[in-house]
């Protein structure tokens, strides 16, 4: 029974594609779910984000801004492999929930547009999965275009990542005069725009073209040669270990909208990802992900996905055993016991009932408001916690008020199960105590807002505090003195204070004035 269970778990390949907005994170997307099978034609994915396949039981908020929710978690069979895709939203639907969807994968995709190189919010995705210490997989995308030096692109995230790049192919040509790609990894050329059998051209034992094909007299493909001896001799060269401890990445060039050198890197993904692995739990405990007991946490919940039944979803990451449908299990925070009758399991297009799941799969389970960001739950007797998921720090803050003072008590209601539930963060001004959210997007707020009016009839007011550096001070420290306009003292949930800088330029006045002032920044 173990080792088939085991057998079952190494076949699990669960990522997220971190990207900026427009890098080609949809497209890229798409195209492996046709090669999976789940879509038959590209566009797919795509009229559903912008909006044209909106169907009934999509939030109001998320039909207007074409959000998907369905295509949380894509799953589909590659090479003998399931794969679990877990969607990390952007644009304005940025939130803390893409970030806590970075908790429950066991690799990252990064995509990066060529022509652009490493963007904000790609740098800010790429500190969450560094902290822990996963593989990043880097895709340059969109090599159909004139796009920058392949060598600057793979210097820059080192310099601005911090992380080491190895190529595993190359381009010959970019834009117009794309040729192909060198496959370093494969000793092959692919050739760009060539159908069957001929798209790909073997190289000789030196590692060059055969002199009967046209392409080794190009001079875009001598060029490209030089390139890579140059990083063969000054580069960094491939290392497994490396790349498994989050330390290095392989890079891959390519283009997602033409499918051009996706296929060849998604073998490669397949390949070199690692399976699900064991979680800490327990605090010190390691725990298998063939482990007899199931366990899982839930690292996501998402309300209302349908609006006439008000129910919320509560997504789990497994971390062990098996699930099966009308599972016993407990809920560690409370010792409470939840049969698990209702729970889907994610396919791209459609939400199906799930019968059989194991360690790397997410299943989504419907809720009545059992359960929080973060619980663990487990069956079997032994009891299984794991560590809590990350906070992280705020960017925009609001100031907000109960529109009817007459309302007082469903706005307090309100507000402490969505506070409690994650959709934001709560702070009081440390004077007034009067209410402050911050949210990592502005899409919270607005989640926030319609969600206090449609479950707990409370209209809010809210008064933009906008961007500020949320910053935490060691009690001890704190004089109230130090708080004016520019860095205004609030508190936590947890009573601890922290100051909301107006921007760096504040903060750093700040620590000018009071140098021996320790602050910290969560994740
Ligand atoms: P995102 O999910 O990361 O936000 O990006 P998405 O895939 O939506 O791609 C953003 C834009 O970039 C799209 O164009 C898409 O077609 C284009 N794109 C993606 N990959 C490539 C590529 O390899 N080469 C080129 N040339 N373009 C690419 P759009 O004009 O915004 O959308 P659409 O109207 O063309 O669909």
């Amino acid at each position: 029974m173990a080792e088939k269970l085991l057998d079952q778990v190494n076949k699990r390949r669960t990522f997220a594609i971190i990207s900026h907005p427009d890098a080609g994170k949809t497209t890229i997307t798409e195209q492996m779910l046709l090669f999976g099978g789940v879509i038959r034609s590209a566009g797919t994915v795509k009229a559903r984000k912008s909006g044209h396949f909106a169907t009934s039981d999509w939030m109001e908020i998320e039909k207007k801004r074409g959000i998907s929710v369905t295509s949380s978690v894509m799953q589909f069979e590659y090479e003998g492999k399931r794969i679990n895709i877990l969607d990390t939203p952007g644009h304005q639907d940025f939130s803390e929930d893409t970030y806590r969807t970075l908790m429950a994968v066991d690799a990252a995709v990064m995509v990066i547009d060529s022509a652009k190189g490493i963007e904000p919010q790609t740098k800010k995705l790429f500190k969450v999965v560094r902290k822990r210490g996963i593989p990043i997989f880097t895709f340059m995308n969109k090599l159909d275009r004139d796009g920058r030096d392949g060598l600057d692109l793979v210097a820059e995230l080192e310099d601005i990542l911090g992380i080491e790049g190895v190529a595993m192919n190359w381009p010959i040509g970019s834009g117009k005069s794309l040729k192909g790609l060198y496959d370093i990894q494969n000793n092959r050329v692919e050739l760009y725009r060539k159908d069957g059998d001929d798209h790909f051209i073997d190289l000789d034992s030196d590692g060059k073209l055969p002199e009967s094909e046209e392409l080794s007299q190009d001079s875009l493909y001598l060029s490209a040669l030089d390139e890579i001896e140059l990083i063969k001799e000054a580069g960094n060269t491939f290392d497994e270990d490396k790349v498994l401890a989050g330390e290095q990445t392989p890079v891959f060039f390519g283009s997602a909208l033409t499918n051009f050198g996706v296929e060849t890197f998604l073998k490669s993904f397949v390949d070199l990802a690692p399976a699900p692995s064991s979680h800490k739990v327990n605090d010190d405990e390691e725990l298998k992900p063939d482990d007899d007991e199931f366990s899982g946490f839930i690292f996501k919940i998402q309300a209302n996905m349908n609006p006439n039944h008000r129910d919320r979803i509560a997504f789990v990451r497994i971390g062990s055993g098996e699930f099966e449908k009308g599972l016993d299990v407990t809920l560690a925070r409370t010792g409470k016991a939840v049969r698990l009758n209702n729970a889907t399991e994610f396919m791209s297009s459609e939400r199906v009932q799930v019968s059989k799941a194991v360690a790397g799969d997410i299943v989504g389970l419907y809720d009545t408001g059992n359960f929080q960001i973060g619980d663990s739950i487990y069956a079997g007797k032994r009891k299984i916690v794991y560590e809590p998921l990350p906070e992280f720090t705020p960017e925009l803050f609001m100031r907000v008020t109960a529109k009817n003072v007459m309302k007082q008590k469903s706005f307090h209601k309100g507000m402490n199960q969505l506070v409690q539930e994650g959709a934001v963060q709560l702070y009081r001004n440390f004077n007034t105590d009067e209410y402050i959210l911050g949210a990592v997007g502005q899409l919270q707020f607005e989640v926030f807002k319609f969600r206090m009016q449609n479950e707990y009839n409370s209209e809010v007011e809210m008064t933009s505090l906008g961007k500020r550096v949320a910053r935490w001070i060691d009690p001890e420290q704190l004089d109230p003195k130090m708080s004016s306009s520019r860095n205004l003292l609030v508190k936590d949930r947890y009573d601890k204070p922290l100051f909301l800088f107006e921007n760096e330029f504040a903060m750093r006045w700040f620590h000018d004035k009071y140098p021996d002032v320790k602050l910290t920044e969560k994740l």
